[in-house]
């Protein structure tokens, strides 16, 4: 039983809304906020982590202390770190402030704290109250966790598609079947993602910009995962100006005269393409904690059928495509039997204009 009153649960939630500020700005970062109260439980400061590289949150709360925090209680829904990273750790912060009580929501994964924060807390004599609302921050910081876990990026797989369940015709086409409000609604959703994914036949048929259109400072990085190499001279996404570029290629299927095509501005990595698991590591790596998976049938396929989708976002507009050879938005997945079927969690629906937008997660 946690040892906490309405009023803990009232500021937790409010460092879990802090925390929230920083969406799709962290990576590899998680989203911290922090409250800091007053020996009378008065708000004397708040604070939240609003980039990486930028003061955590404990950090900017104590920095903007309006009040002595001597006897005080601290809310952060994420242990405090105790290692030395780009800043110094936030514990020593903790417990030279003299607070009094400290509530955290959950234990930070990242190996170089994971517990170890708490005791170091609990040491220096601050009563600690782990797991209040600890529902609210696994979720939160659902990414961070996942790429702590198991070293790979968070997927999401997008797709649009008619009401018949077709994502394009047989010769490709497939712009645009969702409204306006849809395309817009995908531009803020990118914002929260660290990187956007699509595979070489994506960019050859569709030529897209995958950006935000200007809703985030930092685009996300723009993904190109190819066997062939075989990509066009001219492409949107090699205008680095808007956004940077990266793409994946694997040398041993690919020609590599194509190389030449790419300009010299579009960062390029060589990564087996047999498994799309390795380019969840390679963004992980490079610091995504999600991603945003935005190809076609074919990659998204592979990309599910490797584990590389946890969440999935499908818009459905009211058209008809119809035809037995127009796209479908996933190939086969040879079940034999509605047992094997994935089952997804409870969807969250909503209508964007004529279109359904229809969120859901692999159980
Ligand atoms: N309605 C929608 O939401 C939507 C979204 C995206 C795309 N589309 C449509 O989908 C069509 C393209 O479909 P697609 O399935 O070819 O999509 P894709 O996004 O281009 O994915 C397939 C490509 O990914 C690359 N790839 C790398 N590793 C792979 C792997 N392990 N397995 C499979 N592919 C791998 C290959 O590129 P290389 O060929 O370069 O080697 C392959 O051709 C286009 O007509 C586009 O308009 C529709």
């Amino acid at each position: 039983m946690i040892d906490s009153d309405c009023i803990d649960i009232k500021w937790m939630k409010r460092a879990i809304y802090l925390a929230s500020l920083g969406k799709g700005q962290t990576s590899p970062n998680p989203l911290v906020g922090a409250v800091i109260l007053d020996k009378y439980r008065n708000l004397i400061s708040e604070g939240f982590h609003s980039k990486s590289g930028m003061p955590h949150a404990e950090v900017m709360a104590f920095n903007n202390l309006k009040k002595d925090a001597k006897g005080g209680t601290i809310y952060v829904n994420l242990e405090p770190c105790c290692h030395h990273g780009l800043t110094p750790p936030c514990v020593d912060k903790v417990i030279s402030s003299g607070v009094k009580k400290i509530f955290i929501s959950i234990e930070d994964p990242d190996k170089r704290v994971s517990g170890q924060g708490i005791k170091k807390i609990k040491d220096a004599g601050i009563q600690v109250h782990l797991g209040l609302c600890a529902k609210e921050s696994l979720e939160l910081n659902r990414s961070f966790i996942h790429r702590n876990n198991t070293g790979k990026a968070l997927g999401t797989l997008k797709w649009a598609m008619s009401i018949d369940g077709r994502v394009g015709l047989e010769n490709g086409m497939s712009k645009w079947i969702t409204n306006n409000y849809s395309r817009s609604l995908v531009h803020s959703y990118r914002a929260d993602y660290d990187a956007v994914i699509i595979g070489g036949n994506t960019l050859r048929k569709d030529n897209p910009t995958l950006t935000t259109r200007g809703k985030k400072n930092q685009e996300p990085l723009r993904v190109v995962f190819t066997k062939t190499l075989d990509l066009p001279e001219k492409s949107n996404l090699w205008d680095c100006n808007v956004a940077r570029t990266l793409v994946v290629y694997d040398s041993s299927t690919a020609n590599t005269k194509y190389l030449k095509r790419i300009p010299d501005n579009v960062e390029i990595e060589k990564l087996s393409t047999d498994n799309p698991q390795s380019l969840s590591k390679l963004l992980a790596e490079k610091g995504c904690n999600n991603v945003l998976w935005e190809c076609g049938p074919k990659l998204s396929t592979a990309a599910i059928k490797s584990g590389c989708i946890q969440e999935l976002i499908t818009f459905i507009a009211p058209k008809i495509l119809g035809g037995s050879n127009s796209m479908n938005p996933l190939l086969d997945f040879e079940f034999r039997d509605m047992n094997d079927v994935f089952n997804l969690k409870e969807p969250e629906i909503s209508i964007i204009g004529d279109d359904i937008c229809v969120k859901s997660s692999f159980k």
